[in-house]
């Protein structure tokens, strides 16, 4: 399976904080956004890795994440010309994703939780189309919204729905077969002029074809929309960090702890950062049993 991290957009929401510099490259807490992201592809196990992002900021990615060989990973990069929607990602990585099935998290979203890789693995398992999230939230019209009947069938889904039908917005993280590439390309541009991921996902309910999981308690999605929801965010990856000594998806853990890379590796990781309390940590990491 491939990865796709889209770390597109102006992020206008967030002026002035975006006005010379890609949203997901600012910091949640202690490291960049693009990090969350990245560490949830490699809690699905998936080492292939395209990030989609501006003509401006891909060169930031670039420098950020080289290869990704560091952390044994293969990354590689593409252009995403002007925002033309989320879907368009599957147009931009047809030739990276060539006959794979396909998980796409957005570069703005954070999950953590107890279970989290356990619902990875489900999701990538028992794909037969496409395989997607439900989480409650308090403000649905700011999401793409899933609505189900008594028994917990899919009903319908709406992308930011003035009159939502449900509480549950559906997650920047997708999971779809092959045939994703032939349904982002047919999909109809949205009235603001994009191609939507709930298009994608309204394409394969049609087609009866659509999975979505609810979260469980124990799964923390993080907003990271507003200056207010990053500042959260941070807090949140703070208040886990210091009170277990664990870190929150710290991509060089990660890496060593799945076996993408050595103890050896891990200690040049280590030593390049030791002036900073991550890379302290990563060389702490050492010193306990695997
Ligand atoms: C996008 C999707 C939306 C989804 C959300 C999750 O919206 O269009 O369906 O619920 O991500 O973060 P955006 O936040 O890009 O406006």
């Amino acid at each position: 399976m491939k990865g796709i991290i889209l770390a597109g957009g102006k992020g206008t929401r967030l002026y002035p904080m975006t006005k010379v510099i890609s949203k997901q490259l600012l910091p949640i807490f202690d490291k960049p956004m693009i990090y969350y992201p990245l560490s949830t592809l490699m809690l699905a196990s998936i080492k292939d890795v395209l990030i989609i992002s501006t003509p401006k900021d891909l060169p930031l990615y670039k420098e950020l994440l080289g290869d990704g060989s560091k952390i044994g990973m293969n990354i590689c990069y593409k252009e995403q010309t002007h925002p033309n929607g989320l879907a368009e990602a599957f147009i931009l990585g047809e030739e990276f994703i060539g006959n794979d099935d396909v998980c796409l998290v957005l570069g703005d979203n954070v999950f953590y939780g107890a279970n989290f890789t356990t619902l990875l693995n489900e999701a990538k398992n028992n794909l037969t189309g496409a395989y997607i999230f439900g989480c409650p939230v308090k403000n649905p019209s700011d999401f793409g919204i899933v609505e189900f009947d008594e028994e917990g069938n899919v009903l319908s889904l709406e992308e930011k729905p003035k009159i939502p039908k449900s509480d549950y917005a559906v997650p920047g993280l997708y999971f779809y077969d092959n045939s994703v590439i032939e349904i982002a390309k047919n999909i109809t541009p949205s009235a603001r002029g994009e191609l939507e991921i709930t298009s994608v996902n309204n394409e394969y309910l049609k087609r009866n074809k659509l999975k979505v999981q609810l979260f469980s308690r124990g799964i923390a999605w993080l907003d990271t929309g507003t200056v207010a929801n990053m500042l959260k965010a941070s807090e949140f990856v703070e208040s886990v960090q210091n009170n277990q000594g664990q870190y929150v998806s710290c991509i060089e853990e990660i890496a060593w702890r799945r076996g993408f890379i050595s103890d050896d590796d891990l200690k040049k990781l280590g030593e390049e950062l030791k002036m900073t309390d991550y890379g302290k940590y990563i060389l702490s990491l050492l010193k306990e049993e695997k």
